[in-house]
Formats: C-alpha cells, structure tokens, sequence
C-alpha cells in the first residue's frame, strides 16, 4: 500500500481493511446482542453517500430483521466542514413509528448527527440511536450520546471506505489519511541519463517543485551574477560547483517555495558531503529524504545521448570530449558513491533508463506511486 493522490492532495495509508472489516464484525455484533428479540423492524438510515460502504458491511452482518432508508445531507467542501448542514434529498422512506439506527460513516463535528435526531424526531421515529464507522473524538463536542461506535481517529482529514475528498476515493477498501508532510525526491543517474526529461512530468503528475541545481546555475549564469561567473569557469571544465553555493541555492528554494507537495531535487546532491548537507537540512525540517529515483544507463550510452543534447540544446558542459569524459569521470568518482550511501539509508531505487522516453516515464510513475 503507497500513497495515493487525489486531486491536489496526497493521502498515506491509514487503516487497513482488515482492521476495518473485524472493528464492524465487533459493532455488529453489539446491535445485534441488543435488538435480537425486537418485535418490531427497526430501520437503518443510511447517510449517503459516505455511509454506503459502512452500511452494506454492517447490514449484512445483522441476523434481526431490518429495513433500510437513505437520506442525503451535506456540510463537509473540501477538507473542511462548513458547520452548515444542508438537506439535499429527503428520506427515501417513511420511518413514522419505527424505531431508527442512523448509520454513518464519521462523526466529526456531530453537526450533522444533531441534524438528523432532529428529523428522525420530527418524523415520528419511536427511538433513534446513532451508529457511526468512525468517531473523531477531538472534534466531537455534543452531549448527544453515540450508541456503536467502530473505531476512533485523530482530528485527521481521511478517505476511503465510502470518505471522500470532493467526490474521489470512496471507493478505495482501506482508509488514508491526508499526508501534509513534504516530500523530498531525488532524481539520480548519470550526465544524459534523461534526469531533466524525465523530471518536467514527474514534478507535474506529483505535484513537485523541480529543483535542478544545473538550471539554478545557467539562470545565475545568464544573469552574470558573481555567483554566476565563479560557477561558469567550473562549469565548462567539467568540474563540480563547492558545495556551499548549490547547498545555500537549495535551501533558499525550500524555504521560499508554496504550494507544492513536495521537491524533486535534480543534480543535488552529487558529492557525498552534499548528501549529508542535505540530511542535515531535513532533519532541521524533521523529516527525511522520501526515495531516491535513480535512472540507470550504460557508459556506452552517456557519451551519445550528450552529444545528441548538444546538438539541440547547446549547453557549455555538453561541448567538447574532454569535457563530456571528465564529467564521466567525476560522476564515477565522485557521485556513485551515494547509490551505496542510499542504499544504506533504505531510500534507493533504481529503474532502467534506456529505451524511449515514454518507457522510461512508465517505469518512473509505477515507482513514484508505491513510493
Ligand atoms: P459532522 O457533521 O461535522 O459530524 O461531519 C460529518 C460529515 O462530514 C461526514 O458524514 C462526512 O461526510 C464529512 N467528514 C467529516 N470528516 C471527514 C473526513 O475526515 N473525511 C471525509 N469526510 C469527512
Ligand atoms: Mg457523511
């Protein structure tokens, strides 16, 4: 189980159906100790459209004889309740004399459950007691008791299991929970590996700020900033920018940046210092490096794919032979050393670089999902 996107946002596994499936065997086991004699044939309210999935698990568990209503309110746009409750289809039965079960799928504020008494109450219901998949005890503020409870959550934004985010993942069997921390990616591989091809569509399908210290670099170049002219001189020999300049050029973007799930680092860290710079970096933001996309390609392969770059992109470090072997070198010598270093930290993984650029895309997505 990986995270899951939906719409802008990012979701991690929370509750496993499993877990799920035995917490509703437990509920309805309770509600049938306690109406196994009735006479009478209570009715369960089925708060749609999130209770659905709740509903027809808990439903065919029960052995006493039922009857089923739907109604339809709505107070939660996005990821947060309106503290409105608006009614949008009525009940789809009568429940004038019987005794009512409302079934819901999460109780968070209780507004929407105070609603609801208040209906059954008004439309003849002899008792109304109130079942609930999920209680978030942080939220929930009213005296109203809730009679079945199935599992407790944290104040948590989550979906699956009949939850929604605005209309999508209901239908998944297990349930996520909002993943608000940022994700810290790093594109790997060799000069001409296809890291910059490749990074354009993984930054847009996951919603990432593509850093590419390369980029940071040409821009300050263009610009002939005095950074940017200490950079040039390196640059077109082949060799490595110190440290210090592309570590304080990253963090800068880490501290400025809004509005994204997380980074797709391209080019950093290409030294083993910089990657223990960038440990470093995380840890003030507690957190960790999320995985290490690493796009492999033969030695053979580099040299052609640079020149071909050179001849439509024209970039100084693509010029000349001696330029291209040194880079080759420098990555061997001075780069390769973190696949080891990542492997060690558990966030490596490698993926085959060569083929068209859409096989390499494929292979990309299927790892950034289960990542
Ligand atoms: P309440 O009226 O504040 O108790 O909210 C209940 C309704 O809000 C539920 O029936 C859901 O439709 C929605 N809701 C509350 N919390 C979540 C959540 O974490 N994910 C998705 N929907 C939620
Ligand atoms: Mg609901």
């Amino acid at each position: 189980m990986g995270n899951i996107r939906l719409h802008d946002k990012s979701f991690r596994p929370f509750i496993d159906n499993d877990t799920i499936e035995k917490a509703i065997d437990k509920v309805a086991a309770r509600i049938n100790a306690d109406y196994k004699d009735s006479e009478d044939i209570p009715v369960l309210l089925c708060v749609l459209n999130g209770s659905i999935l709740f509903t027809a698990e808990l439903m065919k568990r029960l052995n006493f004889k039922c009857e089923i209503v739907c109604v339809k309110l709505s107070s939660y746009v996005g990821t947060k309740s309106t503290g409105e409750v608006r009614d949008i289809i009525g009940m789809t039965g009568s429940v004038n004399g019987r005794r009512v079960i409302i079934v819901e799928d999460i109780i968070d504020s209780g507004k929407t459950i105070a609603n609801l008494t208040k209906m059954m109450d008004s439309s003849g219901a002899t008792e109304t007691r109130i079942c609930t998949m999920l209680l978030k005890p942080g939220c929930y503020k009213l005296d109203l008791s809730i009679d079945y409870v199935a599992m407790e959550i944290p104040d948590d934004f989550i979906v699956g299991f009949g939850l929604d985010y605005d209309g999508l993942g209901r239908n998944f069997k297990d349930i996520y929970v909002l993943d608000e921390n940022m994700r810290y990616y790093i594109l790997f591989g060799p000069p001409g590996a296809g890291k910059g091809t490749q990074a354009a569509s993984m930054a847009e399908r996951f919603n990432l700020c593509h850093i590419s210290t390369g980029d940071l670099l040409r821009g300050e170049m263009a610009s002939g900033s005095e950074l940017g002219l200490k950079a040039k001189a390196l640059i077109e020999a082949g060799e490595l920018v110190p440290d210090e300049i592309v570590e304080g050029m990253i963090e800068r973007k880490f501290d400025t940046v809004e509005g994204y799930s997380g980074f797709l680092l391209d080019g950093f860290p290409r030294t083993t210092a910089q990657a223990e710079a960038l440990d470093k970096m995380l840890a003030k933001r507690e957190t960790k490096v999320t995985g290490v996309v690493s796009l492999m390609i033969p030695d053979g392969m580099i040299k052609e794919r640079i020149k071909h770059r050179a001849a439509i992109e024209g970039r100084a470090d693509d010029a000349s032979d001696e330029t291209i072997s040194n880079r080759i070198k420098t990555y061997h010598e001075k780069t390769e050393p973190l696949v080891e270093y990542y492997k060690a930290a558990g966030v490596y993984n490698e993926i085959d670089g060569t083929g068209t650029i859409e096989e390499v895309r494929g292979r990309v997505n299927s790892l950034m999902e289960s990542l």
